[in-house]
């Protein structure tokens, strides 16, 4: 079967809760042996994982180390979701300080750079890999505030196209995961239910896409019957952005 993922291992940041945690159940129900990290002991304790490491993903330490112990506890890493995330507040430019900025940066982009920097070593090893990044439709349409989060999710943008290149004759292929406004912990948070089904409600297709609707897009990169599809995004909106066609 072309979605089959058994014997494949996969790594998902942020895999304790919303679309990181769809994900890790798809490709676990698709045959992968799991591992996750978090930095939600309580969510973590929860979750249905192979794996469960408890990882920052600001810090560069923390994510070699829940690399090496994948590697260690499950034998390979063939597949690394960048999923760990925080939410993209809807701040005008002069309301973004420092430490909002840095929070941002290093969660998404400094965490995905060097998690993926220890990862590749083995893939390409091995001459096999798949890296998804999770970015955000924003990073296509843009959004008139939280520029601080369209800038980290439009920089994971370049690092697929980048990575492609330089790791696609390893048979290793990098794709970006661009999903529309999702209810997960973090939109429930930053905006709430209501208006997140008030915005679903204008999408084309009548709805908000869901945290499978994410992981099926996620998953179907990881298999074979994606292995030509490399440098690309796919971004599973319900239609509310349609763009690069
Ligand atoms: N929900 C949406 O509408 C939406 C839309 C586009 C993109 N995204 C992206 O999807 C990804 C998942 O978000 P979600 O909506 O499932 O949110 P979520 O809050 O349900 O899940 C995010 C997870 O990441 C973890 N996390 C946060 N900071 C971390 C860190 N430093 N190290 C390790 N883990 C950390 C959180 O504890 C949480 O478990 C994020 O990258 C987000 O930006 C979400």
């Amino acid at each position: 079967m072309a979605n089959d993922l058994s014997g494949r291992v996969a790594l998902v940041t942020g895999g304790a809760s919303g679309i990181g945690l769809a994900t890790a159940t798809l490709l676990a129900q698709r045959g992968a042996k799991v591992a996750i990290t978090d930095i939600d002991e309580a969510k973590l304790a929860q979750a249905t994982a192979d794996l469960r490491i408890r990882a920052d993903n600001r810090a560069v330490a923390d994510v070699r180390r829940a690399v090496e112990s994948v590697e260690k506890e499950l034998g390979r890493l063939d597949i690394l979701v960048n999923n760990a995330g925080i939410s993209g507040r809807s701040l005008p430019l002069d309301q973004i300080d420092e430490a909002g900025f840095d929070a941002m940066f290093e969660t998404h982009v400094k965490g995905a750079f060097f998690i993926t920097q220890v990862a590749v070593a083995g893939m390409k090893r091995r001459k096999f890999g798949r890296i998804i990044n999770i970015s955000s439709h924003f990073s296509m349409i843009g959004s008139a505030s939280a520029s601080h989060y369209v800038g980290a999710k439009t920089a994971l943008n370049g690092f697929t196209r980048g990575w492609a290149l330089e790791f696609g004759p390893f048979g290793i292929t990098v794709n970006t995961v661009a999903p529309g406004l999702v209810e997960t912990a973090m939109t429930l948070a930053s905006i709430g239910s209501h208006e997140i089904r008030r915005r679903g409600e204008s999408y084309p297709i009548g709805r908000n896409p869901t945290p499978n609707d994410i992981a099926e897009s996620i998953a179907w990169l990881c298999s074979d019957g994606a292995a030509a599809v490399t440098g690309q995004a796919i971004s599973p909106n319900g239609g509310i952005a349609i763009v690069g066609i």
